[in-house]
C-alpha cells in the first residue's frame, strides 16, 4: 500500500510537469516559481532543524562504542573504535561519511528450516549504498556546468573521468550505470525482503521513486531524446544569478526533471533524507569517549546540598564512639 500511494504521488508530480509543458503560461511556474519556492523551503526547512538539534541537551557523553576505551596506561585502548582524541574522533567521521563504516558492519537475520536463525553479512546493501551516495554527489557536481561560467577546472576533471570508457555517443558516464543499478537493488530490496518491507514506510518509497525519477529523465535526456543544452545552459545561468527566463521549450522530460528535483527539495529537510546532516550532529558519533580520563559533570545539575559521610561521622562521632562501632576519624 504504501509503495502505490508513493508511487503515484511521484507520478501525480510526473503528470503535473507534464501539464505544465503543454500550457505555456504555466511554464514559468513551473520552471522559475516552484524551484525557487523549493530552494527557499529547502534552506529554511534545513536551518531549522539543524538549529533544533544543536540545541537540543547533550548532557552525557554517548558515543558509540565497539573498542576498548581509554583508562589505564597499561590497558591498550582502540584510538579509532573508542575514539579519545579529536583527532581519532574526526578520523572514525570521515570514515563513516565517506565509506559508510558501519553500514559495512551490518548483518542479515534470516529464519531457515528447522526453524534455524541464521546470520549473514549485508555487504551488498553497503556496496549499493555506497554507489548510489558516490553517483549522485559526482552527478551533482558534474551538473556545475549548468551554473557556471567559466566552468571550473575541477567539474571538467571530474566529467572526464567520469566518462574513461568513452562508449558510444555521448559518451557513457560511469555513474549513470552506477545510479541506475544501485537504485534498483534498493527498490528491488524494500520489496522483496518481508522484514525490509513491514519497516517501509510511504517516505521511504517517495524518497525513492523522486530520485528514480530524476535519474531516468535526466538519464533519458542524455542518451536518447537529446536535448538543447545551451539553451538550457541560459536557463540554469538565469536562476542562480537570480534573472530568471521561462524554461526553453526543449522538451517534456526536461520539465519532468526540474520538476522532481524541485519536489524532491522542498520534501529534503521533513524528510529522512536530513540524516544528510544528522550524521554531523549525532553525539553518539561527534563526541570522543572520554569517560574514564575526564569526570564529566552535567552542567544542568540542580545544585544540591550533599551531607557527605564524614559530616555525618562528624555529627554523630560521640554516639558512635559510645556505642563501640568503628569511626574513620578518630
Ligand atoms: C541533484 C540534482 C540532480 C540530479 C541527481 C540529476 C540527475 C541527472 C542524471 C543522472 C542525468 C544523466 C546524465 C548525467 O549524469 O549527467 C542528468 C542529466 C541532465 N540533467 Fe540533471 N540532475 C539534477 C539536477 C539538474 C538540474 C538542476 C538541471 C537543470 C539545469 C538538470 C538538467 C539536466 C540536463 C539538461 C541533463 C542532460 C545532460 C546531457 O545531455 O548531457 N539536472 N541529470
Amino acid at each position: 500500500m504504501n509503495v502505490l500511494s508513493a508511487l503515484i504521488a511521484v507520478l501525480i508530480v510526473v503528470a503535473i510537469a507534464i501539464v505544465g509543458f503543454q500550457i505555456e503560461s504555466l511554464r514559468g511556474l513551473i520552471g522559475v516559481i516552484v524551484p525557487y519556492a523549493a530552494i527557499s523551503a529547502f534552506l529554511l526547512g534545513f536551518i531549522f532543524r539543524v538549529f533544533r538539534w544543536a540545541g537540543s541537551a547533550v548532557p552525557f557523553r554517548i558515543t558509540t562504542t565497539c573498542g576498548q576505551q581509554k583508562s589505564l596506561p597499561w590497558i591498550k585502548a582502540s584510538w579509532l573504535e573508542s575514539p579519545y582524541t579529536r583527532l581519532g574522533t574526526i578520523a572514525r567521521m570521515a570514515l563513516e561519511v565517506l565509506l559508510f563504516r558501519s553500514l559495512f558492519r551490518n548483518t542479515r537475520m534470516e529464519l531457515r528450516e528447522g526453524p534455524r536463525l541464521v546470520y549473514g553479512e549485508e555487504k551488498l546493501l553497503w556496496l549499493a549504498a555506497l554507489a548510489f551516495h558516490w553517483s549522485f554527489l559526482i552527478i551533482f557536481l558534474r551538473h556545475l556546468r549548468f551554473f557556471m561560467e567559466p566552468v571550473p577546472a575541477f567539474v571538467l576533471t571530474i566529467h572526464t573521468l567520469d566518462g574513461f570508457f568513452q562508449i558510444g555517443t555521448p559518451e557513457l558516464l560511469l555513474t549513470n550505470v552506477f545510479i541506475l543499478g544501485a537504485l534498483g537493488f534498493l527498490l528491488l530490496r524494500r520489496l522483496q525482503n518481508p522484514q525490509v518491507r513491514f519497516i517501509s514506510l510511504f517516505t521511504d518509497y517517495f524518497a525513492l521513486f523522486l530520485i528514480i525519477g530524476l535519474a531516468v529523465s535526466g538519464v533519458w535526456m542524455r542518451y536518447f531524446s537529446k536535448v538543447d543544452l545551451l539553451s538550457i545552459k541560459e536557463f540554469a545561468m538565469g536562476l542562480v544569478t537570480f534573472r530568471p527566463v521561462t524554461p526553453p521549450p526543449v522538451g517534456i522530460l526536461f520539465y519532468i526533471h526540474l520538476l522532481l528535483l524541485s519536489a524532491l527539495i522542498a520534501y529534503f529537510p521533513f524528510s529522512k533524507l536530513m540524516h544528510m546532516a544528522g550524521v554531523f550532529l549525532s553525539p553518539t558519533r561527534n563526541l570522543a569517549n572520554t569517560n574514564r580520563m575526564v569526570r564529566h559533570v552535567n552542567p544542568w545539575n540542580h545544585p544540591v546540598k550533599v551531607h557527605s559521610y564524614g559530616e555525618w561521622e562528624e555529627e554523630f562521632h560521640d554516639k558512635i564512639k559510645a556505642a563501640g562501632l568503628p569511626l574513620e576519624k578518630e
